[in-house]
């Protein structure tokens, strides 16, 4: 006789008196419960995921070769610095000072940041390495990540990549013309067209004579302007222009412009700089009230928009400009330099806007009945293979072709030739290899070209010359 004991009947279930809203509030405990349970991911920090690889690897594969082909040299610098180094050169009073750093203190109660960006910190190894014995001007390129504790949205995050350039040690249009260009081939070779906004700014003393100026116009506006804006008045003048706060915006529209209190010297390097542009076509928009969110700016500074004006207004690619007060500032000698950075996660999310749009373009176009030009996919091979036996010879096969320079993908495990296929079309496999037990018996295997359905049997020693040809037949169709 069985001693367990008797499942208790399951109460019948009574009408719910629950107030409305408290089942999704349970919902919601629940929810939060679970997600106590595991380690969550930060507020603003991403996982780069594997969906994503492409995108990563060519920008890191077309920032290596521009930076490269115009003479810059790879320089890292590490992510943990003193945090000083910030503070003195983004200054007090910008947003990434102020409300952005990662500060804490190390074990010895030493003050460190995690770098939010990447000047400064190149700044201190040209100087730590003796670079200015070097042959000037000395160029160099990074990329990598940034950490700014910024207010999570669409393209902001608080761990960033960027790829950055430099050029240290000359003072002349040329190179800022040089440094844009850069730039824009970068994200032009990706696949996105740009157009550059740009300002002067000024040397120092330019800046200090327009800083009375704006400080007398800003104190006769002082009721109208954000709690931030009338703070800055006195504490960061010429951040009052990079105040995203609406009721700043008509104030800002009506501030004096620094391009007016520029000297002729600085005018003239300006116009030179523009110039330049001219000659190499770059598409740019003068921007009087562009002064950029850092502080030690002088001259040119500039930001790339997509050219798309539907996103126009939103966040900036990437941006830049010259520092000839940098160097010295933080206890090297007088150091022209100039440079940009632009920002991987921001690439990412246009290229991912312009698929989406291309996607809808030939949607549109299909309800037109216009058959848009069919792209080839690149070829991309599968092995699929049905029984042990077969499986064995595949993984000895896919390993010898892999030694080969033959890269093809295979599912492991012992799943159906239906799910195979399934795998093999989701993932976009051009052709699949399929070994099954007659073709183990017979050394033969099959190559179906997924598009059409069509077979092919062929011999299985002559497996990596068909593949070769496969795979070569697209190259020369791509390379027409
Ligand atoms: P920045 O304008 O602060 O300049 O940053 C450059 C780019 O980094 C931005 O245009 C944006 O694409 C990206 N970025 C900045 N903050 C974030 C964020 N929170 N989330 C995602 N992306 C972000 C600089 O960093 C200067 N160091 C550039 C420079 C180099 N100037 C001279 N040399």
């Amino acid at each position: 006789m069985s001693t367990k004991p008797k499942k208790a009947a399951k109460p019948v279930a009574k009408k719910s008196v629950a107030p409305k809203g408290s089942a999704t509030k349970t919902k919601k405990k629940e929810a939060d419960k679970k997600a106590q349970k595991y380690p969550s991911l930060l507020r603003g920090m991403k996982d780069i995921l594997p969906k994503d690889e492409q995108f990563w690897r060519n920008m890191s594969h077309v920032g290596e070769s521009i930076a490269e082909s115009y003479g810059f040299g790879y320089i890292e610098t590490p992510i943990v610095e003193e945090a000083a180094l910030f503070v003195r050169t983004l200054g007090k009073g910008t947003d990434v000072v102020d409300k952005e750093m990662y500060l804490f203190e190390d074990r010895e109660g030493k003050k460190v940041s995690l770098r939010p960006e990447m000047t400064a910190s190149i700044a201190r190894a040209y100087i730590a390495h003796g670079m200015h014995v070097m042959p000037q001007p000395v160029k160099v390129w990074s990329m990598g990540p940034l950490f700014r504790y910024d207010r999570p949205q669409a393209g902001r995050y608080r761990q960033f990549h960027q790829f950055d350039c430099e050029t240290i040690g000359v003072h002349d249009p040329g190179a800022d013309a040089e440094l844009i260009v850069v730039a824009y081939n970068f994200l032009r070779d990706l696949g996105i067209d740009t157009i550059v906004h740009i300002n002067s700014i000024g040397t120092l003393d330019d800046r200090s004579r327009y800083l009375v100026e704006l400080v007398a116009y800003l104190r006769s506006k002082r009721a109208q302007l954000s709690e931030e804006s009338k703070a800055r008045i006195t504490k960061n003048p010429l951040r009052v222009l990079d105040s995203k706060e609406e009721q700043d915006q008509p104030i800002i529209e009506a501030a004096p412009q620094i391009i007016d209190w520029l000297s002729d010297e600085s005018r003239n390097y300006f116009m030179k700089v523009i110039e330049y542009l001219d000659e190499m076509e770059i598409p740019y928009m003068l921007q009087p009230r562009l002064v950029r969110g850092l502080d030690y700016y002088t001259d040119t500074v500039f930001e790339l928009y997509p050219m798309d004006d539907e996103v126009r207004s939103q966040n900036a690619l990437g941006g830049g400009g010259r520092y000839n007060g940098l160097i010295e500032q933080i206890g090297g000698q007088p150091t022209p330099a100039a440079g940009f950075a632009i920002g991987l996660e921001r690439i990412v999310l246009e290229l991912r806007r312009l698929e989406e749009k291309a996607l809808a373009e030939a949607q549109a176009a299909a309800v037109e009945g216009v058959i848009p030009e069919a792209v080839p996919l690149p070829p991309k091979i599968f092995f699929a293979h049905l029984g042990d036996q077969a499986s064995r010879r595949a993984l000895s096969l896919i390993e010898k072709l892999r030694r080969e320079g033959v890269v093809v993908l295979h599912r492991i495990g012992n799943n159906s030739l239906k799910n195979q296929l399934e795998f093999a079309n989701k993932n976009q496999v051009t052709h699949t290899v399929i070994l099954g037990q007659k073709e183990l018996q017979d050394g033969s295997i099959i190559i179906r070209d997924m598009a059409s359905g069509i077979q092919e049997i062929v011999d299985q020693k002559k497996l990596k010359r068909e593949l070769e040809r496969i795979l070569q037949r697209f190259a020369a169709v791509d390379t027409k």
